[in-house]
C-alpha cells in the first residue's frame, strides 16, 4: 500500500519551501497521494512570491489532490481515513496558534489535529521571525503534544547555487521528517 501524506501551505513567506517539497512527495515512489492544501493567505503568498496557482500546483502529478480547505468534511478531517502524515509549509505564526489551542476551526487545523490524536508526524514550518513569546510558547505546546516544530532554517554548507537548490536541500530535511528518507549528495558527510 502506498503512503499518503498532507502538504498544507498556509499564509507565510517562503511557499517556494512548501512547493518543493510536495514535488519531492509526489516524485517518490512510496508515496502514493499527496492531499494539497492552502489557506486563502498560503494561496496569496504562491501567487505573490511563485507566480504559480494552486491548479498549475495541482497540475504537476496526478498523485496531488487539491483539498478545499473549507471543506470540513474532508477525508483528512477524519481519524479513520488511512494518512501517513503532515507538512505546513510554511506554517503562518496563525496557524501554529490555532494549533497549538486545539481550534480545529480550519481543515488545516483539523488534519494538523487528527494527526497528533492518531499519533502521526506532522512537520511545522513555521516562518516568523522575530518571535514573541505567544510563539514561543506554542512551538511548545505544538512539540509537547507530539509536533516536529521545523521553523524554515535553510543549511548553507553544500553551497546552494539557487534558491530552487536551497528549497529543494531543505525539503530533504522534511522528508526524513515524514519518514520518507532519500540520496542526497547534499547531506552533510562529516
Ligand atoms: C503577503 C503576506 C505575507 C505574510 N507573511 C507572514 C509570515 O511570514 N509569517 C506569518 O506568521 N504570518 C505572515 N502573514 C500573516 C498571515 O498570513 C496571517 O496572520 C494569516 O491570518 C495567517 O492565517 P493562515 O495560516 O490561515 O494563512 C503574511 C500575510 C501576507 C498577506
Amino acid at each position: 500500500m502506498g503512503r499518503r501524506f498532507t502538504l498544507a501551505i498556509t499564509g507565510a513567506s517562503g511557499s517556494g519551501f512548501g512547493v518543493a517539497a510536495l514535488k519531492r512527495l509526489a516524485a517518490n515512489a512510496e508515496v502514493e497521494m499527496v492531499t494539497v492544501l492552502f489557506s486563502t493567505t498560503g494561496r496569496r503568498c504562491l501567487a505573490e512570491e511563485c507566480h504559480l496557482t494552486e491548479q498549475e500546483l495541482a497540475g504537476l502529478s496526478p498523485k496531488i489532490q487539491l483539498q478545499s480547505e473549507r471543506d470540513l468534511g474532508a477525508a483528512i478531517s477524519s481519524g479513520s481515513h488511512r494518512q501517513d502524515g503532515m507538512a505546513i509549509i510554511p506554517c503562518s505564526a496563525g496557524a501554529l496558534g490555532r494549533i497549538a489551542s486545539g481550534t480545529s476551526d480550519t481543515l488545516v487545523a483539523r488534519a494538523a489535529d487528527v494527526c497528533l490524536k492518531e499519533r502521526r508526524p506532522l512537520v511545522l514550518c513555521l516562518r516568523e521571525t522575530p518571535l514573541n513569546r505567544i510563539h514561543l510558547e506554542n512551538m511548545l505546546r505544538a512539540h509537547d503534544a507530539g509536533a516536529v516544530v521545523m521553523p524554515i532554517m535553510p543549511s548553507f554548507y553544500y553551497g546552494p547555487k539557487s534558491l530552487e537548490e536551497l528549497f529543494d536541500a531543505f525539503a530533504t530535511r522534511v522528508l526524513d521528517q515524514l519518514g520518507i528518507i532519500e540520496d542526497d549528495t547534499r547531506r552533510w558527510k562529516g
